[in-house]
């Protein structure tokens, strides 16, 4: 017995339009794709009634906190939030406690992923050990484990001579180098970056700077070592400038970019007490804003992400100054995007969803976000026409940390199947 997946829709490659097909799955792939209305005899059938049928979005830089932190958010809570995304595929950040930096951490993580996770997770591993920046972790064995690349997200590589040796490991074997842009010397205790509401409030702001200036010293350095390096969450006009430079000159740099960065500045920041409007890159200037929606158009920014961000109620209540960076993505990215770039007319659907889909599987070398015959049916089919308001009490996450409450979308996802297997619906 298979499943058929019957009247969806699914974008017409190069054209601004969707057409009705009815897709097949079978032994967990999809093994047909037609517009003849089938014979669904002896199958299950999914009547997805117009809905757009999409590959699952793939997101390559999230926080799942497990081991350590599990009152912010459980490999358990934080793959069903994914799926409630419509993600498939999620790369799980190692600033976990312990942090992801030895084989049996990695292999905790898998473990655990398989037993309670509902759906794939990748985990990354640490450059340096505890994240200190002093001293390089065993790529080899690392890699050997099953981490898909090497990143201290959370914290910048303070030390350029430790990023060279990462880089040129990594490079060694054919494993990418993630970055979280920071100079810590530039920052000092900033919650905010400068800025109009930097300024209002008397707040020490985190300049622009503080990213780009690791941007443009890694891109030096990947240009010195030959690594694939990519920059994690893009915020800062300087930094698109300097990857669009670095790919001018060939060089192997790749970028991400997140929602919030894409849709909000420093300027829509409520006030000082909610701290829900608090993530690491901060929200910029609207020109920042404009520079990476540009740079994303322009293919300098490849993929977007959403440096899911979990914490607990308690730790976002206090305030823009003392609580901790970040904010939950997965169950927002799509329906943001989707109402304010492409229901707007600024994007394609098409190009939206290449960006959440098969340019993250392409960049990171996986074999999943292409809805073609053969292929496993990991996918998500989304409500395009219906619209809703965010409502954090209905995250699947634990955290409920958004600034996006209340935000009337459209595009939500309506079920998400991994390997042809429904692993959350509506
Ligand atoms: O906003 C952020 N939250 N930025 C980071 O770099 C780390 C992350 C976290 O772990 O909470
Ligand atoms: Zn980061
Ligand atoms: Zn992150």
């Amino acid at each position: 017995m298979g499943t058929w997946i019957i009247n969806g829709r699914v974008p017409v490659r190069g054209q601004n339009e969707l057409a009705t097909r009815h897709l097949f799955i079978e032994d967990g792939k999809i093994a047909a794709i037609g517009s003849d209305v089938p014979d669904t005899n002896g199958h299950e059938v999914i009547d997805a009634k117009g809905k757009l049928v999409s590959a699952g979005f793939i997101d390559m830089h999230v926080h799942l906190r497990e081991p350590g932190f599990e009152y912010k958010e459980t490999i358990a809570t934080g793959t069903r939030s994914a799926a409630r995304g419509g993600y498939t595929t999620i790369a799980c950040m190692p600033n976990t406690r312990p942090v992801i930096d030895k084989v049996e951490t990695v292999k905790y993580v898998l473990d655990k992923a398989e037993k309670e996770g509902i759906v794939r997770v990748l985990p990354y591993g640490c450059i340096s050990k505890n994240q200190l920046g002093r001293e390089l972790t065993d790529f080899a064995a690392l890699k050997e484990a099953g981490v898909v690349g090497f990143t201290d997200d959370g914290v910048g590589v303070q030390s350029a001579q430790m990023m060279k040796d990462a880089m040129a490991l990594a490079a060694s074997m054919n494993m990418p180098v993630i970055a979280h842009c920071e100079d810590n010397t530039l920052v000092e205790g900033g919650a905010v970056s400068e800025g109009e509401f930097a300024r209002k409030h008397g707040l020490k702001g985190i300049p622009n700077e503080s990213e780009a200036i690791h941007v443009g010293r890694d891109i030096l350095l990947a240009e010195a070592t030959g690594v694939h390096y990519h920059v994690c969450h893009v915020s800062a006009e300087q930094s698109v400038r300097l990857i669009r430079h670095g790919k001018q000159f060939g060089i192997k740099v790749t970028s991400e970019v997140c929602p919030h960065h894409l849709l909000l500045s420093d300027e829509d920041i409520p006030g000082v007490d909610d701290a829900n409007w608090k993530m690491n890159p901060p929200l910029r200037t609207p020109k920042d804003v404009e520079a990476v929606i540009a740079g994303l158009e322009d293919g300098t920014i490849d993929i977007i992400v959403t440096d899911h961000a979990p914490h607990s109620e308690e730790e976002k209540a206090r305030g823009l100054q003392m609580a901790p960076f970040g904010i939950v993505g997965f169950e927002t990215a799509f329906p943001l995007l989707y109402t304010k770039f492409v229901r707007t007319g600024r994007w394609t659907l098409e190009f939206l969803l290449d960006r959440m889909t098969s340019k993250p599987a392409e960049l990171f070398g996986l074999p999943w976000g292409v809805l073609e015959v053969g292929r496993e049916a990991d996918l998500t089919l989304i409500d395009l026409d219906a619209e809703k308001a965010v409502e954090p009490s209905e995250f699947l996450s634990k955290g409920r940390n958004t600034p996006f409450t209340g935000w009337k979308l459209y595009g939500w996802p309506s079920l998400t199947m991994v390997g042809g297997k429904t692993v959350w619906s509506e």
